[in-house]
């Protein structure tokens, strides 16, 4: 085990791929902020990392990120805790399946608030004290969707190619500095993603890879100052495939992904 006293900041924490990433930065030493709305969650993970992994110092924030403020709010109680975050991980996310009509307006703006907003927010704020050290890593959870318009998903797939440009863009703004920007692309994930957003049943979630897996493959790159982590082979394999395919059948296919599995 490589030791380190350096700490990592994960949204999203509480489940899915962000508890995963929580447990391999644990192994490396890694002292952990936690943060995601499920204060009770958290203190679980927190208490698990503390014990597994003798963790020296792990705090949570409970937070909704999809409240305007909530990232500086994040920020202001880290400076207060007198913390240094050495790595951002934005894994927080949100979506859901529908037609874009049905979908309340209010759901389309947490998945703005909280996939763009939210994450544009604490990567500024956390990047300016990364430039002063000249020295910081920083992970962004886009997904396959960022690839694919999407169907039944439009607002959450429109969110992720938004991240997946910024994180290019930063990354090439920071080429000369020792800060590098990793975005990880994960094809359908067995987590509560799809639960939440009402895609339980949809061809896409039959489909899904291991949490753990798609963790470890975005952990690796961004240790490695990689642009991209795409999280399996078959991920590769539509992405390549996406970006040579004409935008209406890429369209069309991603379509097939968000209907019903029978
Ligand atoms: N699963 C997939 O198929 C898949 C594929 C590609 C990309 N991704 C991306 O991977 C990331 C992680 O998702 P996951 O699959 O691991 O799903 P998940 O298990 O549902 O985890 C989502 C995490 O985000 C937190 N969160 C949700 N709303 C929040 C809010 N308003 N404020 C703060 N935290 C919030 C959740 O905690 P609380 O509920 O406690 O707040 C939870 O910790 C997301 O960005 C997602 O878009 C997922």
């Amino acid at each position: 085990m490589e030791t380190v006293s350096k700490t990592a900041l994960i949204t999203g924490a509480s489940s899915g791929i962000g508890y995963e990433l929580t447990k391999l930065f644990a192994g490396d030493g890694y002292n952990l902020v936690l943060v995601a709305r499920n204060e009770d969650q958290l203190n679980k993970v927190a208490d698990e990392l503390r014990s597994e992994f003798k963790t020296k110092r792990v705090d949570v924030i409970a937070k909704d990120l999809s409240n305007i403020n909530a990232a500086a709010e994040v920020y202001e109680e880290t400076k207060r805790l007198g913390l240094e975050i050495n790595v951002l991980v934005n894994d927080a996310g949100v979506g859901q399946r529908g037609n874009f009509w049905e979908i309340d307006f209010s759901k389309d703006l947490e998945i703005i608030n909280l996939n763009i907003i939210s994450l544009v927010h604490l990567t500024k704020l956390y990047l300016k004290d990364m430039l002063a050290r000249n020295e910081g890593r920083i992970l962004q959870l886009a997904s396959i969707a960022a690839y694919q318009p999407t169907p039944m998903l439009a607002v959450y797939a429109a969110s992720k190619a938004f991240v997946l440009s910024f994180g290019d863009a930063l990354s090439n703004e920071l080429k000369d500095t020792n800060i590098t920007v990793t975005s990880l692309i994960p094809g359908p994930t067995d987590t509560d993603f799809f639960n939440k957003a009402g895609a339980e049943n949809t061809v896409a979630a039959s489909k899904a890879d291991e949490p753990a897996k798609v963790a470890k493959e975005g952990y690796e790159a961004l240790m490695k100052g990689e642009h991209h982590a795409v999280a399996t082979a078959l991920v590769g394999a539509q992405v390549a495939m996406s970006t040579v395919l004409p935008n209406e059948a890429v369209t069309k296919m991603a379509r097939k992904y968000m209907e019903e599995d029978k």
